[in-house]
């Protein structure tokens, strides 16, 4: 059991491999936070919660309370009630007040991690996570509030959430769920680190010192977004790749959300992380209950680098699910950059014979394909085949390419509709909108309201069709705009405040029951690449387009933040023409490779257009995927150079074998800037293992890899890269 209940004390601990957490029923039958980080060995360090009892301007429950609420760290902070920090949770009673203030009632611990109704979650069976469950009410309105942490026996991981229940006689308002709310003690001199980005530009790494100052990444965009991911790290201000403590923090959850921490006035900080409480007001009447995302926290005091590691673990094991969590994905070729809208079956027979002789393993069939969809102007959701670009229809082509030895993978993007649609002519009243207001056009598209079960069942319906038609082995799953004016049709005004999460739980609900149907299927999530990129949808795609931004230079970076949470196995990645249909910049033919290499690999260009030296190199890049597969897609990344370092000409990173017998390392020089010398340490490696690099035959130990590193013996100019794979010896 990795959970204990000290009775004599009251104090909850939690062991997560590397890491313990500990919380305790305290004065007044208040939960406080007594401890987050490396791994103790005592159960009452109850002396932590003693905190500047006198304080002015800080109100307290009872004169004599040797603590201040206004200061102390809480586990389940109120509103209203002497805290004067951000709430967890927000209930507006049924008097119309907002005055929440949860204490503590009973426990409960036990083996394994319940699943959360209707919302993605990591799993556990019960030989692998324990369960805390921590019943809480509110006296005055009887509302109650259950806790759940979840600590993985073998990975530093602890996950949250809480179900908010009215059990009251009279409805309330949430008005405000977070996920988790951590306070730390103490947290002067600590960093912030967030991933920020744009279309094209996802991912960007954020780092800048923790200030009094409220820092929050949040989405309000009805998508995770491109602008900020559900992310955000605490870490100590010397922490690098492989040293320091860090905290990391990730919703599972593709909707609005919010991350915020600050520095208090004592030197602690307090991070809340759950649904984005603006736009946010959820009805629940007597009897209901609501349950909040997760949120994933991970400690290492190995610096980021075991930060990410233990996320990939968590994620690869427990999150991603289904045949596709461990079997070998395809290597695909996607027809978009090759022929955007511009193709008919015989140009896609054409691309799948060129691409099977080379060992590409899947076509993928992108936009372009149903109604009368020959630019992005038209035709969202009407998911029939154009059969005057398909001609004999999709099953003739499915066919024909299956012959080739390849499988077949399709576009949608159900939560679409165009105006210029047969199924807007239908049902206007299907497209998200307010009264009296204008719909926002984005890409020339409006949003289905996936809160409604109507829509939901057309699009299955639809998609079913597609699917029952011929042989289908995966789905490219686009959300190609945000929402605006995210009304229902359907929802009562006083309900209109949960359209953004209904959206999400409708969401869910439809990529849950195509799965239970269609279970052999691959799904890969896309929003303009990665604008939806969360561990939400990795519950249902184990992998999603990182970036529209195919450029290897540019992908440095994107991939680089993508990978601070996220997998190499669930990191789209692919090698596309020169110049870059971004950036326009041209990057050697390899280093394309190298780079699309450390996700999940594939092919974004037109293959006949190769020449017979290209295609040898995909030949033998693709023989390559199969050989470093396991390395790559079930190994561990370290990051040898990470580009956001002072250098940001040069980048490098390993992939380590789960037996550490085989590495994988890559170099990348952006920039020629004149620094001709070209030397990295490895990590990750058996220190008392000789490992062989393959190319010069060179034999060396694990201990000289790491420490006195290894060296490029030639010149490299802009964007050239060179692989070494390093084998042990016998
Ligand atoms: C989005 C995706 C692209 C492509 C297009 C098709 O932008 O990110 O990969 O599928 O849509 O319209």
């Amino acid at each position: 059991m990795s959970i204990i209940y000290d009775a004599a004390h009251r104090i909850f601990k939690l062991d997560a491999g590397e890491s313990s957490y500990l919380l305790q029923v305290g004065a007044h039958n208040y939960l406080f936070h007594l401890y987050y980080g490396a791994h103790i060995s005592d159960t009452d360090i109850s002396y932590l919660t003693f905190h500047c009892p006198h304080a002015a301007f800080s109100p307290k429950q009872d004169a004599a309370d040797t603590f201040n609420p206004d200061v102390i760290a809480f586990e389940c902070p109120g509103n209203g009630c002497s805290d004067f920090r951000g709430s967890a949770i927000t209930v507006q009673n049924a008097d119309g007040n907002t005055a929440t203030d949860f204490r503590y009632v009973s426990h409960r611990i036990y083996a394994g991690k319940p699943a959360i109704r209707g919302l993605p979650a990591t799993y556990a069976a019960e030989d692998e996570a324990d369960t805390l469950e921590i019943l809480c009410r509110d006296a005055a309105t009887g509302v109650e509030t259950l806790l759940f942490y979840t600590a993985f026996r073998g990975i530093s991981a602890i996950t949250r959430h809480a179900r908010v229940i009215n059990s009251a006689e009279r409805g309330v308002v949430l008005r405000r769920a977070m996920s988790t709310a951590v306070d730390f003690h103490t947290a002067n001199g600590m960093d912030l680190i967030c991933l920020y980005g744009e279309h094209n530009n996802e991912c960007r790494f954020a780092r800048s010192p923790l200030t009094h100052a409220r820092t929050e990444v949040f989405s309000k965009r009805g998508a995770s977004s491109h602008m900020h991911n559900p992310f955000l790290a605490l870490c100590s201000a010397n922490a690098t790749e492989e040293e320091g403590e860090v905290w990391g923090f990730n919703l599972v959850y593709s909707g609005n959300f919010s991350a915020s921490a600050n520095l208090d006035t004592v030197g602690g900080a307090r991070v809340l992380m759950g649904i984005n409480p603006e736009d946010f007001a959820w009805r629940l009447d007597a009897g209901e209950s609501f349950d909040t995302p997760e949120a994933v926290m991970v400690y290492s005091d190995r610096g980021l680098g075991e930060m990410s590691r233990t996320y990939h673990r968590l994620y690869r094991h427990h999150l991603c699910r289904g045949k596709w969590k461990t079997a070998k994905r395809p290597i695909l070729i996607n027809s978009w950059e090759a022929a955007y809208f511009n193709f008919d079956d015989d140009k896609l027979v054409a691309f799948a014979r060129e691409a099977a002789a080379l060992g590409v393993e899947m076509l993928v069939m992108d936009d372009g394909w149903f109604g009368k969809r020959n630019n992005d102007k038209c035709a969202l959701g009407d998911w029939v085949v154009n059969e005057e670009k398909l001609k004999g229809g999709l099953d003739s082509l499915v066919r024909r390419v299956n012959a080739l030895g390849m499988k077949f993978g399709i576009w949608f993007e159900p939560e679409m509709i165009s105006p210029d649609s047969d199924l807007y002519r239908a049902h206007p009243d299907w497209a998200l909108q307010v009264p009296n207001r204008g719909k926002s056009i984005g890409r020339h598209q409006y949003v289905l309201d996936m809160t409604r079960a109507d829509v939901r069942d057309y699009l299955f319906d639809a998609m079913k069709k597609v699917l029952d038609s011929t042989k289908i082995d995966y789905i490219k799953w686009d959300f190609n705009r945000n929402l605006t004016e995210a009304g229902s049709a359907l929802l009562a005004a006083d309900r209109q405040g949960e359209v953004f999460h209904r959206f999400v739980l409708g969401l869910y609900e439809l990529l849950e029951r195509l799965l239970s149907a269609y279970p052999d299927l691959l799904l890969e999530s896309c929003s303009g690449g990665g604008g939806r990129f969360d561990a939400g949808m990795l519950y249902y795609s184990p992998q999603v387009w990182a970036s529209d931004n195919t450029d290897a230079m540019a992908r440095l970076d994107i991939q680089y933040g993508t990978s601070l949470c996220y997998p190499a196995s669930t990191m789209g990645a692919h090698v596309s023409a020169v110049p870059n249909h971004a950036t326009r910049r041209t990057t050697p033919f390899d280093t394309r490779a190298a780079v699309a290499m450390a996700g999940t690999f594939g092919y974004e260009l037109d293959p006949c257009k190769l020449s017979e030296e290209e295609k040898a190199a995909v030949r033998e890049q693709c023989q390559n995927y199969h050989r470093y597969y396991p390395i790559v897609h079930e190994g561990e990344l370290y990051r040898l150079i990470p580009p956001v370092s002072g250098d940001r000409n040069r980048a490098a990173w390993c992939h380590v074998s789960a037996d550490k017998r085989q590495v994988l390392a890559t170099y990348v020089v952006r920039r020629f800037d004149g620094q001709d010398r070209h030397h990295f340490r490895l990590a990750g490696l058996d220190p008392t293992l000789r490992y062989r690099e393959e190319k010069s035959g060179r034999v060396l130990s694990g201990d000289t890899l790491m420490r006195a590193g290894y060296a490029v013996e030639e010149r490299l100019f802009d964007g050239q890269s060179r692989t070494f794979l390093f084998v042990a010896e016998e």
